[in-house]
Order: C-alpha cells, then sequence, then structure tokens
C-alpha cells in the first residue's frame, strides 16, 4: 500500500474489483430476464449501443472524478466546485450515492441469500440431511434472516481488511472462480435438446422493436446497474486508482469485461430456457411473453435442474455458487461507497466504520423483509429507476459544467500522455456535457 488511504497494488486488481462491482445479480440474472422479456436480440443491440455510448463515458466521468480527489465520493466532488452552492449540489449527489448504494446492498442481500441458500441446498441433498434441506428450500423468514445477515456479514469481513487485503485480493480470486463456472455451464447446456432455439432467439434480432421507448428505457436502467454508476461506487474505486494508471483504458476493459459477462450469461440462461420448454417446464405465455419473470431463477432453472438426473445436483451447486460470487463482488463495492466516507469524514478505523454500516445495512435489510411485499419493489424502483441515473447525470453535469475544461484533460492525460492527441478525447469533454445528459434525461423522462 503506497498511502494512508489504501490503493489497488497492480492494474489486473483494479479491473478485478471494478469489473467484480460491475458483473453481478445485474449480469447474470437481471440481463437475460430483461432480454427475454423485451424480445430477445433487439434488446442486446440497444443494451449494448447504449453500454458504449452512455454509460462508457458516465463511467469515466465517476473515475475521473474519483482520482483527481483521492477521497471519498463527497469530497472527491467537493474539489471540483468553486462555490457554495456547487459545493451543496457536491454533497447532495456524492452523499445521495453513498446513500443509493446502501440501499441497494440492503435489497441485494436479500437476494444473494436466496443464492447462498440455494448453493448448499444441493450439499445437503447429497449428504441426506432432509430436514436441513427442506429448510434451504422453503423460502421462510427465520430462512431468509439467516442468510442476509450471513451475506452481509461475509461482505463486512472483507470490507473490514481494507483495499488491498480485503477487496482486491478476494476480487482477484471469486472473478477468476465465475467465469470458469460460467463457461463450464454454457459447455454442458449447449449440448441439451431446444439450446439451438434459444440461442436463434437471442442473437437474431427483430429490428422492428429497436426503437421501442419501454425497451431504450430498460436498457439503459440495466446498463447503469451493470456498471454501478450513479452510487459513488466508481468514484471511490477511481479513487484508489494510481495517477500512473491510464484511466481511459482501465475504464473501457471493465465495461468491455461487464458487458462480455452479460452477453455471454445470456448464452447460459435464455437457451437454458428453452432446454427447460423442450422438457416441459412451462415458460412462455400464448403470446411470447416470459410467464415468470421474477421466478426465472427459482423455479423454471431448478425444474431443470431437477430434470437433469444426478448430474443436476453438481450443476444447480455450480449455478449458485456462481451467482453467489457474483453478488459478493458487487456487494463490497456497494459498503465500500459508505464506509469510505465514514472513515474519512469522522475520523472512524475501518474495522468499526464497518461494522456500524453492516449493522445498518442489515436493520434496513431486515425491515424490506418484513414487509416484502411492499418495500422491496419500492426499494429496487426508488435506487434503480430513479436515483442510479439521477446521480448518474448529475455527475455527467459535475465532469461537463462545473470541472474546468483543461484540468479535467489534465486528469485524463495522466498515466495516459497520448490523449492529449486523440480526436476522441477531444470531444469526449463536450459529449458529457451535452449528449450525456439530455440523453440520459430524455430516457428517465420517458420512464416516469
Ligand atoms: N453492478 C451490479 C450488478 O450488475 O449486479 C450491481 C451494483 C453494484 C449496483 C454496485 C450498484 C452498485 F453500486
Amino acid at each position: 500500500m503506497s498511502n494512508v488511504r489504501g490503493e489497488f497494488s497492480s492494474r489486473f486488481g483494479f479491473i478485478m474489483a471494478a469489473a467484480g462491482s460491475a458483473v453481478g445479480l445485474g449480469n447474470i440474472w437481471g440481463f437475460p430476464t430483461q432480454t427475454a422479456s423485451n424480445g430477445g436480440a433487439a434488446f442486446v443491440l440497444v443494451y449494448l449501443v447504449l453500454a458504449f455510448c452512455l454509460a462508457y463515458p458516465a463511467l469515466m466521468a465517476e473515475l475521473v472524478i474519483g482520482r483527481h480527489g483521492q477521497a471519498n465520493a463527497v469530497s472527491s466532488l467537493r474539489k471540483l466546485t468553486n462555490t457554495a452552492w456547487q459545493s451543496k449540489l457536491a454533497f447532495v449527489v456524492g452523499f445521495g450515492g453513498i446513500i443509493c448504494a446502501g440501499l441497494i446492498l440492503s435489497f441485494y442481500a436479500i437476494v444473494a441469500g436466496w443464492m447462498f441458500s440455494a448453493t448448499l441446498e444441493p450439499i445437503a441433498e447429497v449428504a441426506s440431511m432432509t430436514q436441513t434441506q427442506s429448510w434451504l428450500a422453503d423460502s421462510s423468514m427465520s430462512r431468509n434472516i439467516v442468510f442476509t445477515a450471513a451475506f452481509i456479514a461475509l461482505t463486512v469481513l472483507i470490507i473490514s481488511k481494507g483495499v488491498e487485503n480485503g477487496i482486491e485480493k478476494w476480487s482477484k480470486r471469486l472473478m477468476p472462480a465465475l467465469i470458469g463456472i460460467l463457461f463450464s455451464l454454457i459447455a454442458y447446456v449447449l449440448t441439451q435438446e431446444g439450446a439451438v432455439e434459444g440461442l436463434k432467439v437471442y442473437l437474431v434480432p427483430d429490428f422492428s422493436s429497436v426503437l421501442n421507448p419501454q425497451l431504450l428505457v430498460d436498457a439503459l436502467g440495466q446498463a447503469f446497474f451493470s456498471l454501478s454508476l450513479g452510487t459513488s461506487v466508481m468514484i471511490i474505486y477511481g479513487s484508489y486508482i494510481s495517477k500512473k494508471e491510464n484511466l481511459v483504458s482501465l475504464g473501457a476493459m471493465v465495461t468491455l469485461i461487464d458487458v462480455f459477462i452479460a452477453f455471454v450469461a445470456g448464452l447460459l440462461i435464455i437457451p437454458a430456457m428453452y432446454v427447460a420448454q423442450a422438457q416441459g417446464v412451462e415458460i412462455f405465455a400464448a403470446d411470447g411473453s416470459l410467464l415468470n419473470e421474477d421466478t426465472l431463477v427459482f423455479q423454471v432453472l431448478p425444474a431443470l435442474f431437477d430434470s437433469m438426473g444426478s448430474i443436476g445436483l453438481l450443476v444447480s451447486f455450480a449455478f449458485f455458487a456462481l451467482m453467489s460470487i457474483a453478488a459478493l463482488t458487487s456487494s463490497i463495492s456497494m459498503l465500500e461507497a459508505p464506509v469510505s466516507y465514514a472513515v474519512e469524514r469522522f475520523a472512524l478505523g475501518r474495522v468499526q466504520a464497518t461494522w456500524i454500516i453492516g449493522t445498518l445495512v442489515t436493520a434496513v435489510s431486515f425491515t424490506i423483509l418484513v414487509n416484502i411485499e411492499t418495500l422491496f419493489g419500492f426499494t429496487v424502483s426508488l435506487t434503480t429507476k430513479f436515483g442510479q441515473p439521477l446521480l448518474g447525470m448529475l455527475c455527467c453535469v459535475f465532469v461537463g459544467w462545473i470541472w474546468h475544461r483543461a484540468k479535467l484533460l489534465k486528469e485524463i492525460e495522466s498515466g495516459c500522455p497520448e490523449v492529449g492527441s486523440s480526436f476522441f478525447w477531444k470531444v469526449w469533454p463536450w459529449y458529457i456535457r451535452f449528449v450525456c445528459p439530455i440523453a440520459i434525461a430524455a430516457v428517465f423522462l420517458n420512464s416516469l
């Protein structure tokens, strides 16, 4: 570690951590489900365009704010300001992002808890622990409380170890494991009957639906959620990048990995749906829409695993382990956003701050669990439909309107001298000034 704040020790470490934040349940569950319910390949096409043309520039804005500030999100944003109202706005955006990250963590931990218990269920079955198995399988309050708390505790343990020994070390272990499991599962599913039909739906677009406003809104929301934007997470991860690193290529790598894993997860889930259908599991309604969007992972896929005989147990274990790992590398980034703020703002020790915030998040998670019918959907919409796009847009406004253009380019040039002469980066500040905020606002207003 080269300074007191902590810093990623290597380029690979940062890429694994930031890609670990980006790659999560949103890629492996959210993206394929959205694709299936938005008509297949047309959604994929729109998603790719929005991810590279809007989400990547917005990601660069957040990373560059953090790298310049070398501090938590609020302080980093404040360093760009000149007037009192700008400083207030910096607080609203930075702190708003931190709250958004905490709220996302509180519902994400519930879903991740389901993944954890589903990972253990095949093990209980093999060990003939019938009672434990049925407790794990049944979505009871006791099970959900235990696994939500266990997931948050694991996240707390990793974050309390700091940037290099916690976030970086675990992301470097977990991300390659995730990629290995994902590819093994795809290799298996693609050999099954029905998979080719699923591949066609996934890869051959119906261009007539490309400009459907709902599809655009869904694709943008998905891209922002997937790149963890508007949550202060990428600002804080940016602040741990050394000034010697090439920010432009790091941001591009993270976007590419995120989009690639979402795309590859689609190669698993969508063919798996058609394989399940070939085996008699009902997936689509008569009009072709998904029968059960929300239960894809917990009903459709388990039915598929059951139909595979004894190998199904192994496949089921691998699949839910994959989901749990993806969730964990994302949740650690969500916790880091508030922890880094608390450590720097209130001069708390990292371990103390992590446990305090972990406890608060657990309390919110339990409140959501107890009122799941009303609060779960509300929290998801509040954060992902409103919070993330609005805060992400405001970060673009900070970089495009409040920060001085020459200083911005100087920050990007540090570690990447060729930027000064590149056409793209001459255009980017204008792009982030006009195109990104207007396009994000347009899609956002459309969703209201
Ligand atoms: N990007 C994560 C996913 O796709 O599952 C979710 C996420 C992580 C959202 C971190 C927000 C965040 F701050």
